[in-house]
């Protein structure tokens, strides 16, 4: 979050990450894919914990996609036990730090506990003014323009600020850097319509090694980077 007196000089306020890699680390290591999960999870705790040096207001997460229920059942276990534990170790710190956690994504889907425990965080996080962690949960984007859209058209007119308006994103600013890891340069049904005029940065770095000093390599790449949004 930016100190009072302005925003932070790299100009970016919302910034989105892909972070993959986790089974990838983990296989270099012979480790079993869930402990390459637990190493992405200390990297989320990481980055968090330094958001609000880095001057950058909302911090958006993917981690959980609508296509990740393809997993194996395992897999998926694993992920849900990972998001309990990290609400449960960790939402003392955001609230003590003045962190509001966001949801985007519909996770009313999520066995019953862990919604209960998220719509818990939201509400104690809800005061946070040190900076947002938005973290996508069963989060699709087609799935979101779909809903956007509908909802558009059932309130009279299908305009894209009547769609913008809609989006779970709605509150949140502009997107302005979308970054992926692990050498992977896709977007992966992820804000596909916020990262209209996002500036996009791929690294190979793979999701768990990521740290603080990457997110603000990408940070120095982005002030550097000329943004036009059409004109000339
Ligand atoms: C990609 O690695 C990562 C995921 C699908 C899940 C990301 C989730 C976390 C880091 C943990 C939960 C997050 C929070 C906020 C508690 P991959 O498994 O696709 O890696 P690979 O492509 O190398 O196999």
């Amino acid at each position: 979050m930016a100190e009072k007196g302005g925003p932070a000089a790299h100009g970016a306020r919302h910034v989105a990450i892909i972070m993959d890699g986790n089974g990838r680390w983990a296989k270099k290591r012979f480790l079993p894919r869930a402990v390459g999960h637990t190493r992405g999870v200390e990297a989320v705790r990481n980055l968090v914990r330094g958001l609000r040096s880095t001057g950058v207001e909302v911090l958006t997460l993917y981690a959980f996609s609508s296509e990740n229920w393809r997993r194996s059942e395992e897999e998926i276990q694993d992920l849900m036990g990972l998001m309990r534990h990290f609400i449960r170790s960790d939402l003392p710190e955001f609230i003590a730090n003045g962190i509001r956690l966001r949801i985007i994504g519909d996770y009313s889907i999520f066995p019953a506990d862990l919604v209960e425990m998220i719509e818990d965080a939201l509400a104690r996080t809800a005061g946070g003014r040190n900076g947002t962690l938005a973290v996508a949960l069963n989060y699709g984007s087609q799935q979101e323009i779909v809903r956007a859209a509908k909802a558009a058209a059932a309130g009279g007119e299908i305009t894209a600020e009547a769609i913008e308006a809609a989006l779970d994103t709605a509150d949140l600013p502009p997107l302005d850097l979308l970054i992926r890891t692990s050498g992977e340069v896709r977007l992966s049904n992820f804000l596909l319509w916020q990262a209209a005029y996002a500036e996009l940065y791929f690294t190979d770095v793979l999701w768990p090694d990521f740290t603080l000093a990457h997110l603000e390599e990408a940070l120095a790449e982005f002030a550097g980077r000329e943004r036009r949004f059409g004109g000339r």
